[in-house]
């Protein structure tokens, strides 16, 4: 529909208006609407028809602010095409189409508690209330899935339809039919309703996306980019069966049309939103939960958006926001509705956690075992609070499989685990200056032909003398799950190297506190902190320094297995290779690497000569290795503590569990056996208890079964 050109100037008009601060003036005006039309138009088409927006909602959101404000300001201006005069189109030609009872509205934007106080006072006053006087309002979850329509008429479900342009939609019925959370007959005569419609949202919960996905990767299909995605292609599956497997599931959030039998309104049946929510629920209706809460004032909603906003990533389906509604249903009447959204409802959105942006470079790094990785500089993007100027592209693979250039436009993530990525490319966006990502031949710091290993993803610089590695391995060697040494940081160990006094680890242990006394920014105070840390490294057991050597494939889980099992590290020279395997845990590569470490001369040199440095060889007794506890209460069971623990502290109530034979893991999977509940338990609670194979037990219910 769009040529690739057209779309790259669309995108930099939007760009462009993005950066625009203030409103246009008189005579820009008329051209401004214009453009800003289009370029909303063409953002909807990405996001509805595409299923494949090139701006973040939050972006969307605010030219079509910008449109807003022009056309109130320039009431001239308005036209009935404007896309601020309806909503937007995602009618396929696969289905019949069919008119809703009532539209489908839009809603209206906000991004803070101002934006809400703001909203308040609207609805103050539309509805003539005294300034002061509280309002009540139902705060949700605003789905980030695809809307439905529901008619039952005489109980029974008679049509599904996708939104549409929201007066029409696809006719879905069939696929409706096979969703379980949808009752094929609700019994609404009970309530005087003959002929009633519903509105909700068809989602994918998380866990199932990526049972989805999983499968389509192994499948060699592609995967889904994201939950709503899926959702939305769901729904318009030719074959019910289809939309079945995919594990969709509605969650009704309005009414919207209710007759009764003489074909009279009566919605306001139920004098409240809550009220009429409760009664969906009653007959069988999936409806937001514990995720909704009614609140008596708009500081409440606040404090309910707000905390929502931080916990997002916890909850088990994708949400792009919180939606606000008027409680009252005569204070809603009063307050009507635009040709776009109901007055009486706003939507709270959370910070964008999609964003577009330009590659602009590309720096290779050397890692601690020579690997290289690369890292793009982004032009700086706000990212759901932050702003993210570079992230990893992992490898070359990575470059290749994205087919990633120099000057892309990117579209750049940060989901739940806080570490952006990049997405995509957008190629359609391309205006020519791109070129391709040169993976580097040479290492960048020493120039050494790099290598590639059979069966790694990484190329590497096989030079252990390598400058770049040589600091690498410093900084790991002092870091915090390594040898620890607080305050010996990056800054100081490259000016440490620079002034010739640090090369190998064990010169990390002979500084000469006098001479760092003497350098700029540094006293007697910090260099007898430095002095007091190193020596308390010295004392580190096993698990610590076989960690600290950065040998391949040798992570802290793995350090801490060989230490309960040697007197002195350098007992590990005289193991074999099977002895190796038969550890538990512990595969062949990790049994290869630590051969070939201790196989070394130089290796067992360092090894003497840390020694003779005062650093410690020997394990410690808590490095000794515990005898599994086979006829405990809990014996081969795996637990979890979750909340806040009242009767015992949480290192307690795990050696506690340890000691009844128990395995401690950290999160809720397939694997867990017993969910320890505190107070406030949280996302993990819901979801052991989803999984319904979990023990979940109070802290009373433990203490009583260890006795
Ligand atoms: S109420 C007349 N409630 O957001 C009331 N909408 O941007 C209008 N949405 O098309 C909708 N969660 O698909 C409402 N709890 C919720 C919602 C919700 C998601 C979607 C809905 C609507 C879009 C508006």
């Amino acid at each position: 529909m769009y040529k690739k050109e057209k779309q790259r100037k669309l995108y930099e008009t939007s760009k462009a208006f993005l950066k625009q601060e203030s409103i246009s003036s008189q005579k820009q005006a008329a051209t401004d609407v214009i453009a800003l039309r289009e370029v909303i138009v063409y953002h909807e088409w990405r996001y509805s028809v595409l299923n494949d927006p090139v701006v973040s909602d939050f972006e969307y959101d605010s030219l079509y602010k910008k449109l807003e404000a022009i056309e109130a300001a320039y009431p001239d201006l308005l036209t009935t095409d404007s896309p601020t005069q309806r909503v937007s189109n995602d009618l396929t030609s696969d289905f019949e189409t069919v008119a809703h009872l009532t539209p489908m509205l839009s809603l209206d934007n906000s991004y803070n508690a101002e934006d809400l106080n703001d909203f308040d006072e609207r609805i103050h006053n539309l509805a003539m209330i005294p300034e002061g006087t509280d309002i009540e309002y139902v705060v949700e979850p605003k789905f980030d899935g695809g809307s439905i329509a529901l008619v039952y008429e005489n109980d029974r479900l008679v049509r599904g339809a996708t939104r549409g342009n929201g007066v029409q939609g696809d006719d879905i019925t069939k696929n409706m039919r096979a969703l379980g959370s949808i009752p094929m007959v609700a019994n609404f005569s009970e309530y005087g309703i003959q002929k009633v419609e519903l509105r909700g949202e068809a989602l994918i919960r998380l866990d199932n996306f990526k049972r989805i996905n999983a499968k389509r990767e192994a499948d060699e299909k592609p995967v889904f980019a994201n939950p709503r995605n899926a959702a939305t292609g769901a729904l318009r599956m030719k074959d019910p069966k289809e939309t079945k497997a995919r594990g969709l599931e509605a969650f009704i959030y309005q009414l919207g049309y209710a007759t009764d039998a003489d074909g009279n309104d009566v919605l306001n049946k139920f004098p409240t939103h809550h009220e009429g929510i409760e009664m969906l629920a009653q007959l069988g209706f999936k409806v937001p939960t514990i995720e909704r809460k009614l609140c008596k004032n708009i500081e409440e909603v606040s404090k309910f958006c707000l905390d929502w906003q931080e916990k997002r990533d916890g909850y088990d389906y994708e949400i792009d926001g919180m939606v606000v509604k008027v409680n009252q249903l005569a204070i809603q009447e009063k307050c009507g509705y635009t040709s776009h959204h109901p007055r009486w409802a706003i939507a709270f959105k959370f910070k964008a956690k999609q964003a577009t942006t330009k590659l602009l470079d590309v720096e290779f790094q050397v890692g601690k075992i020579g690997q290289i990785s690369a890292v793009a500089k982004l032009e700086p993007v706000a990212l759901a609070g932050v702003t993210v100027s570079s992230v990893s592209l992992h490898n070359e693979d990575f470059i290749k499989n994205k087919d990633l250039h120099y000057n892309d436009t990117v579209l750049v993530e940060r989901a739940g685990d806080v570490i952006p990525y990049i997405v995509k490319a957008l190629p359609e966006l391309r205006d020519g200056s791109e070129k391709p990502i040169q993976y580097p031949s040479n290492c960048p710091s020493c120039n050494t032909v790099l290598v590639k290993p059979e069966g790694e993803s990484a190329w590497r610089c096989e030079n252990y003398g390598c400058q770049a590695q040589v600091l690498r391995r410093l900084i790991h060697h002092v870091s915090k799950h390594a040898m620890d040494i607080d305050g010996f940081g990056e800054r100081y160990i490259v000016r440490f190297n620079e002034l010739g006094w640090l090369d190998t680890v064990a010169d990390v242990y002979r500084l000469d506190y006098d001479k760092i006394s003497e350098q700029e920014g540094f006293g007697k105070r910090s260099a007898d902190n430095l002095r007091e840390a190193i020596d308390k490294a010295k004392q580190n057991g096993i698990a610590r320094l076989l960690y600290s050597f950065s040998i391949p494939h040798i992570g802290r889980s793995v350090s801490k297995t060989f230490a309960s099992e040697v007197e002195d590290i350098r007992d590990l020279k005289n193991w074999t290779e099977e002895q190796i395997v038969n550890l538990h845990d512990i595969g062949p590569k990790v049994a290869h690497e630590v051969i070939t470490y201790f196989q070394k001369q130089e290796n067992l040199d360092l090894l003497n000569e840390l020694e003779s440095l005062g650093v410690n060889m020997k394990r410690l007794d808590s490095e000794k290795k515990q005898e599994a506890i086979t006829d405990g209460v809990f014996s081969g069971k795996t637990i979890l503590f979750t909340g806040k623990l009242l009767l015992m502290s949480r290192t307690d109530a795990q050696a506690k569990a340890a000691a009844a034979g128990a395995k401690a893991v950290s999160a809720v999977s397939g694997n867990l056996d017993i969910l320890v509940v505190g107070e406030k338990a949280g996302s993990k609670l819901k979801k052991a208890q989803a999984l319904e194979t979990v023990e979940i037990l109070t802290e009373e219910e433990f203490l009583a079964r260890i006795g």
